[in-house]
């Protein structure tokens, strides 16, 4: 992240005092950037500073522009009521489920870092006291509070507006699928009933591989628990996306800040499909570099694992994706109108249950999934589409299958 000037940056948002708005013109996700030209007065981010420049975002220049623009309009109401005092409402609790492991620690230090938060809950079997411990020494407006252990969960998820699950087993090296799946797919069955108990009506992000069946594995146990919201559940395929503008930038040296290429889908080799030809900016590709990005973004994964060399999988990139997703809800659940994101959710814009594309995130979920980015494919891209619909379709019916043969906690 280009920081201009020495001073701090932050996840989610902070509001500059005099900052200039342009009106968003484009579809934006989450933008973290703040742009102080004259005195920020009161600040929930990482440290005060008088002046802050900070160029690159989680998403790029359109959410930048947007955020902008929302903390204008924010910042003009505020001058209203409390001159020079400008303060973003810290208001949303969230609760990290495996919030002790690879991927939990650093997203929840991320989250730490959002002004839109103001309860932070960790969870997890492994002890997560240290974890809650170390966080709640940052200077930043959430409160943390760890939870260890089946008897604490409900108090964990009671009131919470947004759960993110990354608890589970990563995959080692020696692992099947199916070892994975066993495995996962049973503690997300078992924190999605806790879920269904608790708090009901929150936004749901799964973390937690293979996605693609952890998901409807979710949805069934919702649907038998009766509180199945199909606009509330989404399975975290961000990671995807950041690759796929990282990798595209780095090839055709375009500025990244720039770049959005929306990935559709599924969450697992073939089944992860990036739409090079609706790269914004448009960008012209060889066949080659079609092929050769595809290619990469598909194994991004596995090009992790092999140079962490049997140490682990991607956790700091998908802890950085997880908290992107986080933020885009957070803003879209306090009221900001155009909030888009690619996820893995209940579809139609394909013969499958469940796909990933883009789609429009408002105050209750899913507001609208964009099957436009369907339409005028390359040949190369209907192919992928149609190669990857026969494995998509396994996976979700082996977590359906699971998740039948399961009986949920009364
Ligand atoms: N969606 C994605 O893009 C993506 C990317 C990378 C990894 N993942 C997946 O995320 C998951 C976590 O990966 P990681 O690297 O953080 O693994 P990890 O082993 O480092 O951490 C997992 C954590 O989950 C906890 N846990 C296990 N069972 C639990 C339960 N029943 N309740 C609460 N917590 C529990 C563990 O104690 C551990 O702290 C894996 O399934 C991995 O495959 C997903």
């Amino acid at each position: 992240m280009a920081a201009t000037s020495a001073s701090a940056l932050s996840i989610g948002s902070t509001i500059s005092n005099g900052s200039k708005a342009t009106p968003l013109m484009q579809s934006n996700t989450f933008g973290v950037t703040f742009n102080s030209q004259n005195h920020i007065k009161s600040f929930t981010g990482l440290k005060a500073a008088a002046s802050v420049s900070c160029e690159s975002s989680f998403l790029g220049k359109e959410s930048t522009t947007a955020l902008h623009y929302s903390f204008a309009r924010k910042s003009q109401n505020q001058h209203q009521t409390s001159r020079n005092v400008l303060q973003v409402k810290a208001s949303f609790k969230v609760a990290i489920l495996g919030a002790a492991g690879g991927i939990g620690q650093p997203l929840a230090l991320l989250v730490k870092m959002s002004p839109l938060v103001s309860d932070l809950h960790l969870y997890d079997i492994a002890n997560v006291k240290g974890v809650a411990a170390d966080l709640s020494h940052c200077n930043t407006p959430s409160r943390v509070q760890d939870f260890t252990g089946n008897d604490e969960l409900a108090n964990c998820l009671k009131d919470v507006d947004v759960v993110v699950i990354p608890a589970g087993v990563p995959r080692k090296p020696g692992m099947t699928r199916d070892d994975l799946f066993n495995i996962n797919a049973g503690i997300v069955k078992t924190l999605i009933e806790a879920v269904a108990d608790n708090c009901p009506d929150a936004f749901i992000h799964i973390i937690s591989n293979p996605v693609n069946s952890t998901v409807p594995i979710a949805a069934e146990v919702l649907k038998q628990k009766g509180v199945y919201n199909p606009k509330k559940l989404f399975g975290v395929t961000t990671l995807d996306v950041v690759r796929a503008n990282t990798f595209v930038a780095q090839k055709k040296n375009v500025k990244l800040i720039d770049v959005d290429v929306p990935v559709v889908g599924g969450h697992a080799g073939i089944t992860i499909l990036p739409l090079l030809s609706k790269t914004k900016p448009s960008v012209a590709f060889t066949d080659e570099e079609v092929h050769d990005l595809t290619v990469r973004i598909q194994n991004g994964g596995t090009e992790v694992v092999e140079a962490k060399a049997g140490a682990g999988s991607a956790t700091l990139s998908m802890a950085y994706a997880a908290a992107r997703f986080l933020e885009s809800s957070l803003r879209a659940l306090d009221g900001d109108s155009d909030v888009y994101e690619c996820a893995f959710v209940e579809s139609q814009v394909t013969e499958l249950p469940f796909f990933a594309s883009r789609i429009k995130l408002g105050k209750k979920g899913v507001e609208a999934v964009i099957a436009s980015d369907l339409e005028g494919l390359t040949e190369y891209e209907k192919k992928g589409l149609e190669a990857l619909k026969g494995e998509l379709k396994g996976s979700i019916e082996k977590g359906v299958a699971f998740a039948q043969k399961q009986t949920v906690s009364a």
